[in-house]
């Protein structure tokens, strides 16, 4: 695979909901010094409307299509950064490949049963997770995208990980793919 200039070289953050995005893109981002993003806050503070609003007025469609657009589009000429994906993007036809010309797809890889905890203190805000039998929900869903996740990136696993001890890790990951550009700007 053909890695991408350090310019163009920001951090994917990929995997299920409750995989610990969010709780990682900005300790990596302080790690590597860059700044960091999250696609989900980002389209709300954009929209003025929560992702659960906009999935009831609009559809799941139409916020794949923002998402899609903000992740190739909007976000093309931004310097390099940590960019912590919704979970979703895996089932956007193309945009993980589409990701990786533009930098390192990292995905975080976190068991059902991890999965299920997490996301029974927070599944309030997911409106694809909202509701009764979030447990047969979960796995559901989990199952179905497990073969996406598995051919979306980079595979981290999260399980008995500290966030710090995992941030750590992936990047450390990227400056080893990186180092050469990373040490030719520094010097
Ligand atoms: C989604 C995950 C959410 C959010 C939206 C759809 C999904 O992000 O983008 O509710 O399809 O898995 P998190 O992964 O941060 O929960």
């Amino acid at each position: 695979m053909a890695i991408p200039s350090l310019q163009a070289a920001s951090l994917f953050l990929v995997g299920f909901p409750g995989s610990g995005k969010s709780t990682l893109a900005p300790l990596i981002a302080k790690n590597l010094g860059y700044d960091c993003l999250d696609t989900d806050a980002y389209l709300e503070a954009l929209s003025g409307q929560s992702i659960a609003s906009i999935f009831e007025e609009k559809g799941e469609a139409y916020f794949r299509q923002l998402e899609k657009r903000l992740l190739l589009e909007e976000l093309c000429p931004s310097p390099s950064q940590v960019i912590a994906c919704g979970g979703g993007v895996v089932t956007i036809p193309g945009l993980c490949e589409a990701l990786q010309q533009k930098g390192l797809v990292i995905v975080l890889q976190a068991s059902l049963a991890t999965l299920l905890q997490r996301l029974k203190e927070s599944s309030g805000h997911r409106p694809l997770l909202a509701g009764p039998n979030l447990e047969a929900r979960v796995k559901q869903k989990f199952e179905e995208r497990l073969p996406l996740y598995q051919g979306a990136g980079t595979q981290f696993v999260c399980d008995g990980l500290s966030p710090q001890t995992l941030a750590g890790r992936i990047a450390d990951h990227y400056k080893k793919l990186y180092r050469k550009a990373i040490h030719k700007i520094h010097t």
